[in-house]
């Protein structure tokens, strides 16, 4: 193993070197403050590895995304996010009998325990889809309490697996006051969430097979990223030793944000102002390069990708393939193409190297298929949950330490107190 030097104040200490399966470097200073006294300081964590992973491979100098070592352009075209989600989960693409089986399992776990709608009817009607699902998320675990043996973890990933389309089904029914429907056991995942998301009891609904094929597709493109926000949040929490479904509830929380999942939403509400506001491109680039204003430009930039982000890319693709095969003639996608257009040639843009990530079209894809859009973000956590599940695992089995960074502090050196009568 080769080493790195570091000098502090005069003395040299030896930092060992981690070579990943990529050729990625890392210095390991795990033994950095014992030796030194020092720290490391990288607010936001940019040039933190915070564990080793086998999971999710991303270069983003050269657009490339690969789940256990399989390229997403591949997975994207050939298998089903069920399949996706098994090779995320277990680390392998599972054989037939193994995909048979996994799908059994995902069917019939998938109802709710009845209980669980008074939750539901506690909400306001007003409530985002994404605070109603991390709270059902968090209460999964009074019914399927925690456990030390692996059976019954593994069960629990299965639950949540089969179990998160229904809860965000239920809310988003619960949010327009229309009944809720069960799952069916004779449609396949994606499917069976289309069918609770758009049925009513009055008359029969058939699944549209564009809009399946376009959603699998979706989920696919959004299964795992890396450390990234939620994921980070999923393995720092569950270092605690906290339950599955606690975990997972806290890594929903932190995807709702605007700056991470919730773009998603954000693209699709700044497109509508442009468009609302006669289409004025220029104004909304001028805003988001003017750094007095807050404004920025949802759907762009990302902390890994700096060339493409190979997930918008084959957004944008399946954005245009699925608007021609349903007719729709969306404004907003013209708008979204014109904004990437001026975008993508405007110096700002270039010099920091921001371009469209997957939000960026997403969501005119959602809209496409009649999906409210403040159930984007849900759509997100949808296909995010088997890469959540998956650190999760891996980061048990590594028997991690419980994550806690150290600081630089910069507040009052030691003050007397002053008691209140003097103040
Ligand atoms: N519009 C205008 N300027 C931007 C944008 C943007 N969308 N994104 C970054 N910048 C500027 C930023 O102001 C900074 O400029 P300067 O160097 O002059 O101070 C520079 O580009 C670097 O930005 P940063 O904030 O340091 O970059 P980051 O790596 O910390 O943030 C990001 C990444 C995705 C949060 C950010 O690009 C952003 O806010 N984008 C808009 C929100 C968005 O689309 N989020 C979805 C991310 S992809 C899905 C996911 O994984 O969650």
């Amino acid at each position: 193993m080769s080493t790195a030097t570091l000098t502090l104040n005069g003395q040299d200490y030896q930092l060992p070197v981690r070579v990943g399966s990529e050729g990625e470097v890392g210095i390991d200073i795990a033994k950095l403050r014992v030796q030194s006294g020092a720290i490391t300081f990288d607010p936001g964590y940019g040039n933190t590895g915070s564990c080793e992973s086998a999971i999710t491979y991303i270069d983003g100098e050269q657009g490339i995304l690969r789940y256990r070592g399989y390229a997403i352009e591949a997975l994207a075209g050939k298998s089903s996010f069920v399949e996706v989600s098994y090779l995320l989960v277990y680390g392998h693409l599972p054989s037939r009998d193994e995909l048979d089986r996994f799908i059994h399992r995902l069917t019939y776990h998938s109802m709710l325990h009845e209980d669980m709608k008074k939750f539901y009817e506690g909400f306001p009607p007003s409530a985002h889809p994404m605070s109603v699902l991390s709270t059902m998320v968090a209460s999964l675990s009074a019914y399927y309490p925690d456990s030390v043996k692996e059976e019954d973890i593994e069960r629990n990933i299965i639950r949540l697996l089969a179990k998160l389309k229904t809860i965000a089904a239920v809310s988003y029914k619960k949010s327009i006051g229309q009944p809720s429907i069960y799952p069916r056991n004779d449609l396949d995942f994606v499917g069976d969430f289309l069918h609770m998301m758009f049925a009513v009891p009055t008359e029969p609904y058939e699944v549209s097979e564009i809009i399946r094929e376009a959603l699998d597709l979706l989920l696919i493109l959004h299964v795992d990223h890396e450390q990234n926000c939620s994921t980070s949040t999923v393995r720092m929490v569950g270092s605690s030793g906290a339950d599955l479904f606690s975990t997972i509830s806290a890594g929903i929380s932190a995807l709702s944000g605007p700056l991470h999942g919730g773009a998603n939403q954000a693209v699709i509400q700044m497109l509508d102002n442009i468009r609302s506001d006669g289409g004025n491109y220029a104004k909304y680039i001028d805003k988001a390069k003017d750094k007095s204003d807050p404004f920025r430009l949802m759907g762009f930039g990302h902390r890994v990708y700096k060339n493409f982000d190979p997930r918008a890319q084959l957004i944008r693709e399946a954005a245009d393939r699925v608007l021609a095969r349903l007719g729709h003639n969306d404004p907003l996608l013209d708008i979204a193409k014109h904004l990437e257009r001026i975008a993508l040639e405007d110096d700002y843009f270039v010099e920091r190297r921001l371009y469209p990530n997957l939000d960026f079209y997403s969501g005119i894809v959602y809209r496409a298929m009649g999906i409210p859009t403040n159930m984007y973000t849900v759509m997100f956590a949808l296909g995010r949950l088997p890469g959540w599940i998956a650190q999760w695992t891996e980061m048990r089995d590594q028997k991690s330490r419980i994550h806690r960074p150290r600081q630089i502090y910069t507040g009052p050196t030691d003050r007397p107190y002053v008691p209140i009568d003097e103040r």
